[in-house]
């Protein structure tokens, strides 16, 4: 029995990565643990949102979570805006973080150099929106997009302050232990060394120290048009990942054009990065071995692997997005809204103590 959190951005739909790599463990770990999972809307700020979308998003993410299996009755699910004790604590630990620890992190410099490609690739962007199953992207125009760009510059302070946030969220609750995927191992190390740093320099175990939790397999899902980076819901292309709420005829047409490894053999390796990609995804899906799934082709071509790898995703997502849309946006405001005061009675315990501690009154 341990006490565990984590949570997700929302930012578009989630995708098969952000499943297989995070919230197929919670899942599994809200049976045996307390639990507290919620959703990142002040860290999504990082980036520029659409009012009408982000406010969409919140609400799909947290009936995603439901439909994915998350039970209220077994964890905290909640907003992360709506525990203020976030943004309080971010801004407290902040005072102790180093500029070259933040400037350090991979997640920022990515994301800077990301966005700085942007206008570079300015003209793209008007093809890309118009990309049929870039549906999110759809209601914001190129116009907006550039406007927002010269208006907030190409990087914000949110963006680099964007780990001491989340170190806030690990930290409110005694967290010990993190589910996240690969990608965010980083910023939960980061989050140990603040809590270290934080309970020395007081004098005091305020702070409980946060071990990451990554999964076997799953926890790092590469592009299916590029299987040298890591899926992405801000990837350029839509044929980068699977959303899961991508129709059964989006996911084979996807699974068509994903990127194979030379030669006609269904065989994964280190050698085989894109095969290896696909079986890994396959194979948590089916159940079946990677091992098992190779036998299962050999002899046979990538059309009917990919046949069967798309069969095996849309039997998932079919299941996932009838129980997704029965359920009522107002079901998941109650549930959020439930969350969200049983989350604040922790943190507000929590931030007395370390208000305690630093010298506040
Ligand atoms: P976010 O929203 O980017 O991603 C949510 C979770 O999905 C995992 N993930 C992946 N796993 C496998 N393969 C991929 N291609 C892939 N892409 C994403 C991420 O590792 C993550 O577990 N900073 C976090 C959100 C956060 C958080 C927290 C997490 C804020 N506060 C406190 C844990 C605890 C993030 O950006 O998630």
């Amino acid at each position: 029995m341990s006490r565990i959190l984590s949570a997700v951005q929302p930012t578009n739909n989630l995708h098969i990565g952000n499943y297989l790599g995070a919230i197929k463990q919670w899942v599994e770990l809200q049976e045996s643990n307390e639990t507290i999972f919620f959703i990142v809307d002040l860290h999504a700020l990082t980036v520029y949102q659409k009012p009408e979308l982000l406010r969409q998003n919140i609400l799909d993410v947290a009936r995603m979570y439901l439909a994915l299996g998350l039970n209220p009755n077994k964890s905290i699910i909640f907003v992360q805006s709506h525990v203020k004790e976030h943004a309080e604590l971010a801004w407290i630990l902040g005072t102790i973080v180093k500029m070259g620890e933040l400037e350090r992190m991979t997640q920022f410099k990515d994301k800077i150099e990301s966005l700085s490609e942007i206008t570079g690739q300015i003209k793209n962007l008007e093809m890309l929106i118009k990309d049929e199953t870039r549906i999110y992207l759809a209601p914001v125009t190129a116009q907006e997009i550039l406007d927002y760009i010269k208006k907030r510059g190409h990087s914000n302070v949110g963006l680099f302050t964007y780990p001491v946030l989340m170190a806030a969220d690990i930290l409110l609750y005694d967290t010990e232990r993190v589910p996240v995927g690969e990608d965010q191992k980083q910023h939960v190390e980061l989050t140990r060394d603040i809590a270290e740093r934080f309970n020395k320099l007081y004098g005091k175990v305020v702070f409980t120290v946060p071990e990451p939790m990554i999964s076997q397999s799953g926890a790092r899902v590469m592009g299916l048009d590029d299987p040298a980076k890591k899926m992405s819901k801000s990837a350029a292309s839509a044929y980068n990942y699977i959303s899961l709420l991508d129709d059964v005829a989006t996911v084979k047409k996807k699974i068509k054009k994903a990127v194979t490894d030379s030669g006609a053999e269904v065989l994964g390796g280190a050698s085989r990065p894109a095969l290896n990609n696909l079986l890994t995804i396959y194979s948590l899906f089916s159940d079946k071995s990677v091992t098992a799934l190779e036998k299962e082709f050999a002899g046979k071509g990538y059309v009917d692997f990919k046949n069967g790898l798309a069969d095996a995703l849309n039997a998932f997502l079919e299941a996932f997005q009838e129980k997704f849309h029965a359920i009522k946006e107002s079901e998941a405001r109650d549930i959020l809204a439930d969350g969200a005061a049983r989350a604040s009675t922790r943190s507000a315990l929590k931030m007395a103590q370390i208000k305690e501690a630093i010298g506040l009154i």
